[in-house]
């Protein structure tokens, strides 16, 4: 067998030519396919774009606003009210649950019951679907993992699909009749890829996987960005003690996210097949068939665009207008993340503590689980998790105590 042409980019300027290349295909989730098999995510070209139109009419600012300021409080609220009642939680389980309950929401699966137990049914379901998107990295026996997969995708298209699509339907159903409004329609994946305005050819296996992408998608990466915005505004406060009072500004909660999703891109490789020869004017020359593996955590740290202080954590870092804060985290081109706004708003370069400034989750969650006063637990320090070679705490004891 020919052996595999690998091309590596580490530098900012290359990695944006990567990203922008249209001749450049997603490559991340080979032996993923039980789950990432026709999600938005794998899609290239023509099937991509056509899949993304339908879906960026949920991704708009309106949506987003409505989501943080009428219905995400409610949600946090509900998941972090038992964790401070008890004076002490877990940050790494308490921020999976929450940001699941949060990506329950705009995938569109419902949680009738709206219970802990169920947040744990279903947080199961989530740990199981990660494993499946991330199959190519499992060391045991693949198809039996991948038969409890399937098997895990049948029971929750059961308990918690079917039952969210008979009502959606229903709901379209009274819509089309005008017996109620658009706005009363759920502002969800789900509810859109049902109405199919575009009439793309959406089998319900392929519903299916999308909605279990959605809540992966969305859960993990901002769970991971969470629990290490938190660590990294205690180290700051330790370092900082006179400045304590700027952890009270949701502005400065944001630029600590962003520039902690700079440092830690929670996904932080992104990988390509190159369709055909390409010459990158950065640089290098990429044959047909090469894989193209894009390291986020040196892009984002190069010197030459964040600063000599670009391994440090600074969330007051000044950078041109044409750089982003969280460097390329969120990816660009075709495959940018289509929920990067509904994870971390839309930092201003002036004050904004205002209603129609955009925070995301992740800052509203720091932002909330400070106000209680979490604070790491003195006799109980983090520890990282020994199962994987990436940098993700296993465990983050922390207490609640209000000063
Ligand atoms: C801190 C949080 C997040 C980070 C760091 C992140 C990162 C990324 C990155 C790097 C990509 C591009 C992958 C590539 O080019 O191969 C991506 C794509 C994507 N993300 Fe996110 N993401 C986050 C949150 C979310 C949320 C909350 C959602 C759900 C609404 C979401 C949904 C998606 C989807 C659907 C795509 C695929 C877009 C496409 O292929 O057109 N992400 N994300």
């Amino acid at each position: 067998m020919a052996q595999e042409n690998k091309i590596i980019i580490d530098t900012y300027e290359r990695a944006r030519e990567a990203y922008l290349s249209r001749d450049l295909s997603q490559a991340l989730y080979a032996d993923g396919e039980v789950i990432m098999a026709d999600v938005l995510i794998t899609l290239h070209g023509e099937d991509h774009r056509m899949r993304r139109r339908l879906e960026n009419r949920l991704y708009r600012r309106d949506v987003f606003l409505h989501y943080e300021n009428d219905l995400f409080p409610g949600i946090i609220r509900e998941t972090l009210d038992p964790h401070v009642a008890a004076g002490k939680a877990e940050l790494v389980s308490l921020s999976h649950q929450l940001m699941m309950n949060l990506a329950a929401l705009t995938a569109g699966v419902d949680r009738p019951k709206g219970t802990p137990e169920e947040t744990f049914w279903l947080y199961d379901y989530l740990m199981i679907f990660i494993e499946g998107a991330t199959l190519v990295h499992y060391k045991g026996d693949k198809q039996a993992k991948e038969a409890e997969i399937r098997q895990a995708l049948a029971a929750f298209e059961e308990e918690f699909l079917a039952p969210g699509i008979t009502r959606r339907l229903g709901l379209i159903e009274e819509f089309k009749d005008g017996r109620i409004s658009e706005a009363e329609l759920p502002q969800d994946v789900l509810t859109v890829l049902l109405r199919n305005e575009d009439r793309l050819n959406l089998t319900p296996q392929v519903i299916l996987r999308e909605i279990a992408f959605y809540l992966l998608a969305g859960a993990h990466t901002s769970a991971t960005a969470f629990t290490r915005t938190m660590h990294h505004i205690f180290q700051w406060l330790d370092q900082n003690p006179d400045q304590r009072d700027k952890i009270q500004s949701p502005a400065f909660i944001q630029r600590c996210v962003h520039e902690t999703i700079r440092l830690q891109p929670s996904s932080p490789v992104s990988e390509r097949w190159a369709e055909k020869d390409i010459q990158l004017v950065a640089g290098p020359a990429i044959e047909k068939g090469s894989r193209v593996i894009i390291d986020l955590i040196q892009v984002n740290r190069d010197k030459s665009v964040f600063g000599d202080d670009a391994e440090a954590f600074n969330p007051e870092r000044k950078l041109p207008s044409s750089v982003p804060e969280h460097g390329l985290s969120f990816g660009l081109g075709m495959h940018a993340c289509i929920g990067k706004d509904l994870a971390a708003g839309i930092l201003s370069r002036e004050s904004s503590d205002s209603e129609s400034h955009l925070n995301g989750v992740v800052t509203l969650a720091v932002n909330s689980v400070l106000a209680d006063g979490c604070r790491p637990d003195p006799g109980d320090p983090p520890e990282m998790n020994p199962s994987t070679s990436r940098p993700y705490f296993g465990r983050y004891p922390v207490i609640f105590e209000k000063t």
